[in-house]
Parts: C-alpha cells; structure tokens; sequence
C-alpha cells in the first residue's frame, strides 16, 4: 500500500454469477418493483435463437413483466443510440431498464437513465459526480468476460459531432442487479472473446498501478490477472471451454470490481480516441496499447509490475526488481499475439497525423488522471508512434 488515506468501495448491490444465473432476471425486476422494462441491446443478440435476449424475455414475462426493446445498439455506443432508446422509454412508459449484452448495451442503458431523469445534453454530464437525480433501476445481464460495464459507475458514450468519447462517472450509474452467466458467453467468437478478455486484462492492469489502487482493488485486480493468464488462452482456442468460459467471466468481473474503484490509465485514456475517431473494437485498442503504455510506466512502480509478471506465471526467481518487471511486458505481449490479436495500429487503419490531437484529447480524458506516471502530449504521441 502507497500511503495511508481514505478510499471507497462501489459495486452494485447485488450481483449473480454462474450457470443459468440469467434465470433470477425476472424475480429481481419484480422485487425491484419494474412493471414495464425496456430491454436494451443490440442486432445481432436479438437474433439469436434462444440466446440472451430470448431468454431475458422469456423470464420477464413469465414474471408477469411487460417489455419494450431497443436493439439499435452500435459498438462504442453512440448519443443518438442514446436519444432512439429514450423515445421508446418514454413513449411506452417504462419504469425500469435491462441490459442485455456487452458494455455497448450496458452503457447505453445507463445513457437512457441519465437522459430520462436529467435535462439538457448528455455531454454536459462529462466527468464525475455530475449526476443529481435517481436513475430508473437498471439489471445488467452481461454476455462477454470484458468490460465489466454491469459492475462499474462509468457510462462511455460517443459524441457523433464532435467523434470523441466522453465519460459520465457517478454512483448514480451502478447497476441494481448484475447477472454474469458463463453460459451467455459459450457461443462468442474466437477473435470478440480476444480483444474483450484483453479488455479485461488492461482494466486489471491498470488498476493494479493505478495511484487509486487500494488494498481492496488491488485483491481483485491480482486473482483478475491470474484467472485471464490462465484461461484466455484456451477460452479463444476453444469456446465451449466452459471451465475457461467460467474463469474468464469471474476475472472480467473482478478487474471490473477493481477498477471501478481504482479508476485506470493511460491505456483507456488513449484507447478512448481510437474508438472515437476510427471506430476501433475497445478490446483491440487496449491490447495493441496495453504493451507500449506498460513500458512508459514502468519507472512508476517497478515492485507492482514485477509482482504481475509473476500473476501471468513467469519465472522471476532470482531476477532483479526491474528485470522482473520487464518480464511483465513480455508476458502480455506474448499473451496477446497468441490469441491473434493485431499488434500494429499501422494495421488498423490508424493516421498518424491523427497522433497530436488524439494526445491532446488523452490527457483530458478521465482516465489519465488516475495513471502513476503523469505525461504530457509529446510523450502520449511517441507512445502512440510505438504502437503504430
Ligand atoms: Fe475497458
């Protein structure tokens, strides 16, 4: 532990986890006094025979739930995906919100609730503790191990003018209920089940060196790092894996718990523009970053990454602070090239003359804040040079 000092801990108030753990949606929406959802999520679950959403609906009703669906979800999820779900909440007057997805759907569930319960635009609920008013109460049933959006207070959104990511962080965003069923996640393909398992394993990461860590933060971010070392592998090689499936999905969640608490780095801070500007998958950003930012870091707390080089099973005995540390570095480039994952930016469509502002913009983004090494635009641009 850095230093002595006061840290909270958030998650949302009751959280289900494991096989068939979908089944308790529709009791909970009960006891959460819900009469009429609005399901949000996107196209391609609700076509899905039997899938998330099917089965969502199927124990909604025979709870004796009425639903509306939003299902015009995008990834990195837009303020017009926003304002389409909205009209729906609205014109049939619903009481309660259930997400069904990945962080897309969860995060414009969210949306949705502060739209509903909040005048003006999203975007001037920027930053953190903005939020006055209740939300409408939100179930999250999460169906990839990533984002861990059904445990955390962010609420990502991207701004179609201006094609910049913006983050709402309040406690009034936590989910009421949390539904992680592995099951969900057996059918995912091989390259979403990468990029989002490296999402989760840059959300452990950065919370681990976070200058927010806490002891709390730092027991979830530790057996997060161990489970995806040991099963993201064989949960890309093999989906139906269901023990690796199951691993995957507690370490999603408990880096979620982490870095809810811990907030994150520059990793998230710059992925956030690539998903702004180019649209990029989250979990691919993150990955083709997490390296490079590693590297830049390093000198900040060599013990904690010395300690993660040995959660991801490298051999560190008898290795200096600072060559264990480096093995560290290795070990999540290692793990990254071999789940497939693209390894240049220069193959990803990626300008560098887009390099000066999306630094600018980084080091605005609320993550950064919470990164323990503090930069400044040329270091982001050059660090944004390495990866390319
Ligand atoms: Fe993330």
């Amino acid at each position: 532990m850095m230093s002595y000092r006061m840290y909270d801990y958030l998650v949302p108030n009751v959280n289900f986890f494991g096989p068939n753990a979908i089944s308790v949606v529709g009791e909970r929406c009960k006891l959460l006094g819900g009469k009429k959802v609005l399901l949000v999520t996107d196209k391609g679950l609700r076509s899905i025979p039997d899938g998330a959403v099917d089965q969502t609906l199927k124990y909604l009703r025979e709870a004796g739930i009425e639903v509306a669906i939003y299902d015009g979800v995008e990834p990195n999820p837009k303020d017009t995906n926003v304002l389409d779900g909205l009209a729906i909440f609205r014109k049939e007057q619903c009481d309660t919100i259930v997400t069904v997805g990945g962080g897309s759907p969860h995060d414009c569930g969210k949306g949705i609730g502060i739209a509903a319960t909040h005048e003006g635009d999203l975007y001037s609920y920027a930053g953190i503790e903005t939020l006055t008013n209740p939300l409408p109460p939100i179930i999250a049933v999460n169906t990839t191990a990533g984002t861990a959006s059904e445990v955390t207070r962010h609420c990502v959104l991207t701004n179609t003018k201006t094609k910049v990511k913006f983050v709402i962080v309040s406690w009034r965003n936590l989910p009421s209920v949390s539904i992680n069923d592995p099951l969900l996640m057996v059918g995912k393909p091989a390259p979403l089940t990468a990029a989002t398992g490296m999402d989760a394993l840059t959300h452990a990461v950065e919370a681990y060196i976070s200058k927010d860590a806490n002891p709390v933060t730092d027991a979830s971010a530790i057996q997060a790092i161990r489970l995806i070392a040991r099963n993201l592998r064989q949960a890309v090689a093999l989906g139906t894996n269901l023990k690796a499936r199951e691993n995957m999905a507690c370490a999603s969640l408990l880096a979620g718990m982490a870095f809810n608490n811990a907030n994150l780095g520059y990793v998230h801070a710059m992925a956030h523009q690539l998903g702004g500007l180019y649209d990029m998958p989250h979990g691919v950003a993150n990955a083709v970053l997490l390296p490079h930012v590693a590297r830049y870091n390093l000198i900040a707390n060599p013990e904690k990454f010395a300690d993660i080089a040995e959660f991801m099973g490298e051999n560190v005995q008898g290795l200096s602070v600072m060559d264990a540390a480096e093995r560290a570095i290795s070990a999540i480039a290692r793990l990254s090239a071999d789940i497939g994952i693209p390894q240049h930016l220069r193959d990803l469509g990626v300008k560098e003359e887009d390099f000066p502002y999306m630094a600018d913009m980084a080091l605005k983004d609320g993550n950064a804040f919470s990164n323990p090494r503090k930069g400044n635009a040329k270091e982001i641009v050059e660090i944004f040079r390495q990866a390319f």
